[in-house]
């Protein structure tokens, strides 16, 4: 594959300054990393980590972008023989690798490890032409027909809106027919509705305002509630509850509304990361109910397979809007106004 010398990636210089692209230039990489040409990476509500400088030790210039998806142009040498060949179509995720030193690692949690190297907030990630990759990240091999009738950018935003709410569901208990509530309907929720149905769980889909309801409806949810107009909450109650409430809103004022939806026995995960305060949860709910309240986070590389599998067999997709990498602050712009339907993904060509 003829390399150029240089590509174009999204650059935050510091916190909240306007986004940039810069040339950055293209050199071997390094003994056990991946070099990928990205055909598509998805903006992520959490890219909002680098753009407003909310995660911890966050160093600048960075290139966001944890929802790749692309092709394996090389090699480092130290890669075991195998692993990654030239031309594989592969995704990235929000995991960016591990120490395999600290206690997570230790004990095998190696998702928490304590050095939290995460793909496009402690390193470069995919909102650029190339990208170079840990291999111990989650870069994962992905089947070619997880291509057919899909695009690339269709398939980036598995990579962290959809294995973060598919792992939610998948690993939360519940019987096929149980109610399920899936609050905020963005690049989370709009998958997490398709899985939840697809579960065989009895999907009810909220938001914020009532602009969402037939696409919930085309998705596979039974039901959408319009919270501007409806106390959700008291709504789900008196229907019994949700044994499974997903919270994706980014904000804590909304979901501190729909925790009293939980059935007895329920598991309530919220994956939305708010920024306008923390959660409040009566001990009495969590106690009479005997609920839990639990978050979750992203996935590791052997996830994201079974995602990518499940997606493809049960034909969940995601709705997209591509955007060229010259019109990303728009996209981002939009993404934070709450504009896409339901995610803005960069194309590469
Ligand atoms: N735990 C994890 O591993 C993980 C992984 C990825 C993302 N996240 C986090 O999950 C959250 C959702 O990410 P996303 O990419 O799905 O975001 P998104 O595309 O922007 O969607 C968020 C949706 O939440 C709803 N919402 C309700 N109240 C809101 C408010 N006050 N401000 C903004 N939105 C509000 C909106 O849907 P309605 O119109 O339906 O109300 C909005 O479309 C973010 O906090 C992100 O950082 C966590
Ligand atoms: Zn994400
Ligand atoms: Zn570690």
């Amino acid at each position: 594959m003829a390399l150029p010398a240089s590509y174009k990636a999204v650059s935050c210089t510091a916190p909240r300054a306007p986004w940039t692209t810069v040339q950055v230039p293209v050199r071997a990489p390094a003994p056990h990393e991946v070099f990928i040409k990205v055909h598509a990476s998805g903006i992520c509500n959490s890219d909002h980590f680098v753009y407003q400088g909310l995660w911890p030790g966050l160093s600048y210039p960075r290139t966001p972008g944890h929802e790749v998806v692309g092709r394996v142009v090389s090699v480092g040498e130290g890669v075991p023989a195998g692993r990654f060949s030239e031309g594989e179509l592969v995704g990235v995720g929000w995991n960016g690798g591990y120490c395999g030193a600290c206690s997570a690692c230790r004990e095998g949690e190696f998702w928490d490890c304590e050095k939290h190297p995460v793909t496009g907030i402690t390193q470069d990630g995919g909102h650029a032409e190339y990208m170079y990759v840990p291999v111990n990240a989650a870069v994962v091999k992905l089947p070619e027909e997880a291509l057919e009738n899909t695009t690339y950018a269709e398939l980036a935003p598995l990579l962290c809106a959809g294995l973060t709410v598919f792992g939610a569901l998948a690993s939360t208990r519940y019987s096929p027919g149980d109610v399920c509530l899936v609050q905020g309907i963005g690049g989370l929720g709009h998958l997490a509705i398709q899985y939840a149905a697809r579960m065989g769980l009895k999907v009810y889909a909220t938001s914020s305002g009532p602009s969402k309801a037939d696409l919930a409806r085309s998705l596979g949810a039974h039901e959408h509630i319009d919270a501007s107009a409806v106390d959700v909450a008291e709504y789900m109650s008196k229907l019994g509850g949700a044994k499974v409430v997903l919270c994706t809103a980014p904000s804590a004022a909304a979901i501190n509304k729909v925790l009293t939806a939980v059935a007895r026995g329920g598991v309530i995960t919220v994956v939305g990361a708010a920024s306008d305060g923390n959660i409040q949860v009566s001990s009495l709910l969590l106690n009479l109910k005997r609920a839990t309240l639990r978050g979750w986070a992203c996935g590791t590389s052997v996830d994201a397979e079974q995602c990518v599998r499940f997606s493809h067999l049960a034909h969940v997709k995601s709705m997209v809007n591509e955007y060229k990498l010259e019109d990303f602050a728009e996209a981002y712009e939009n993404m934070v106004a709450g504009g896409p339907k339901f995610r803005n993904v960069i194309v590469f060509p």
